[in-house]
């Protein structure tokens, strides 16, 4: 299984990815975690990557092309893989297909704005996993620590509520194109280009985990 999941700042991705990758038995491919994992080494991408996913912009083309390209060539690729976060411009989505990169599904989830801002304010991470927690919707079993590790969660730097809008009118400007992108190449090369599936980002976590596996089944 190949797929991208598609959707706004705070749609639940990250959360979902979890849940498609462990019944898929494929790796996760955040270019989020990937790049926050580059901050905290403090690498050269790191330190020049800080500074635009603070301000709530995107980090340019071609160092993600060369990250993800590399990221999938790895072994634990081979029998597929989720892209969570990426592409997130036409010319990343255009990288894609000249790599010719075949996906079997591009999934959207969908949540209404409003919702967005009160998501990421009470988002807990596990920075070295990618898990995240809610406060409210999906609180820990302990306050402040991650379930697996038992190690402490953070706020992540970028979920300040500027930031969180700056993201979302980043999102709203060269993000959202994709889902006509992908819509439209489903329906004039079918036999090329991923399935399209829309589904609802409002509801329980498990509810759209269940909308999930039952759009990746046709
Ligand atoms: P990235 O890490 O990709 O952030 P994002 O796309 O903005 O998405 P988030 O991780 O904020 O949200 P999510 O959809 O994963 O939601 P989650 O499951 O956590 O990117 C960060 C930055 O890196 C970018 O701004 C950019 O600078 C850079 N970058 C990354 N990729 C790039 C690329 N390809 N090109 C250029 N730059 C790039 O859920 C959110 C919260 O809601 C959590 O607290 C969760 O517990 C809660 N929640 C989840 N589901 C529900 C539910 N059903 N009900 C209530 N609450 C819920
Ligand atoms: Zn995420």
């Amino acid at each position: 299984m190949r797929l991208i999941l598609l959707g706004a700042p705070g749609a639940g991705k990250g959360t979902q990815a979890a849940f498609i990758c462990q019944k898929y038995g494929i790796p996760q491919i955040s270019t989020g975690d990937m790049l926050r994992a580059a901050v905290k080494a403090g690498s050269p991408l790191g330190l020049a990557a800080k500074k635009v996913m603070d301000s709530g912009a995107l980090v340019s083309d071609d160092i993600i092309i060369g990250l993800v390209k590399e990221r999938i060539a790895q072994p634990d690729c081979a029998n597929g893989f989720l892209f969570d976060g990426f592409p997130r411009t036409i010319p990343q989505a255009d990288a894609l297909k000249a790599a010719d990169v075949k996906l079997d599904y591009v999934l959207e989830i969908d949540v209404p704005f409003e919702a967005i801002i009160e998501r990421m304010s009470g988002r807990r991470s596990h920075t070295a996993s990618g898990r995240t927690y809610h406060v409210k919707f999906n609180p820990p079993k302990v306050p402040g620590v991650d379930d697996v590790t038992g190690e402490p969660l953070i706020q992540r730097d970028d979920d300040k509520e500027e930031t969180v809008r700056k993201r979302l009118e980043v999102y709203a400007a060269q993000t959202r194109p994709l889902v006509d992108y992908y819509a439209n190449w489903a329906k004039t090369d079918p036999a090329k280009a991923p399935k399209y599936r829309v589904i609802s980002g409002m509801g329980s976590v498990e509810d759209i985990t269940g909308r999930a596996m039952q759009a990746l089944e046709n």
